[in-house]
């Protein structure tokens, strides 16, 4: 018989020192780095700092990786997500995690996000989580959920 085991969901400003260089050092590494906006690598000073003074949820998630919801306005949130980038195929699990803390903290809340169109693997997985695209420029989607909810 199979057991369900706890999944561990850690708040950054919870996280040990050893986990807050382990974020860091994903969140630095190329494979990262070259899909997100803010590419510029941050030092371990910087990255203490930023955790100090977060004001929105930033959420590790077992050693697979971690998602965090930015506040945009009354009505929606902004997602970002990043693997562990040692693991393969986790994004599935990582997008079922935040949707589930989304849920539970903002479920009305629409969900938005901004990707490279290059990064066909993250557009694949939003796609697959019902995120449609509502804008394009040049470089960059902009995709939405309704909410976590539905
Ligand atoms: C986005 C991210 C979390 C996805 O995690 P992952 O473990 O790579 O994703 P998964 O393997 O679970 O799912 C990705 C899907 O894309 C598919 N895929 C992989 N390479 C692809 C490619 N070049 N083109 C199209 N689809 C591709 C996979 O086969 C999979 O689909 P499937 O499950 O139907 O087979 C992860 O790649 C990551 O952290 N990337 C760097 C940071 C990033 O891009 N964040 C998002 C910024 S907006």
């Amino acid at each position: 018989m199979g057991f369900l085991k706890r999944i561990r969901l850690k708040k950054y400003q919870d996280l040990s020192p050893y986990e807050v260089i382990q974020v860091a050092h994903w969140r630095n590494s190329y494979a990262i780095r070259k899909c997100m906006i803010e590419r510029d690598i941050f030092s371990l000073k910087a990255h203490k700092h930023f955790i100090k003074f977060l004001d929105f949820p930033f959420v590790k998630v077992e050693d697979l990786g971690a998602f965090n919801f930015q506040f945009v306005d009354n009505d929606s949130v902004e997602l970002g997500i990043f693997k562990n980038p040692f693991k393969k195929r986790v994004g599935t699990f990582l997008m079922e995690q935040a949707l589930l803390y989304a849920k539970k903290h903002f479920p009305e809340k629409k969900i938005i996000l901004k990707v490279f169109k290059h990064n066909r693997r993250a557009i694949k997985l939003y796609k697959r989580f019902d995120f449609k695209v509502i804008k394009q420029e040049k470089r960059l989607l902009f995709m939405e959920r309704v909410c976590a909810n539905r």
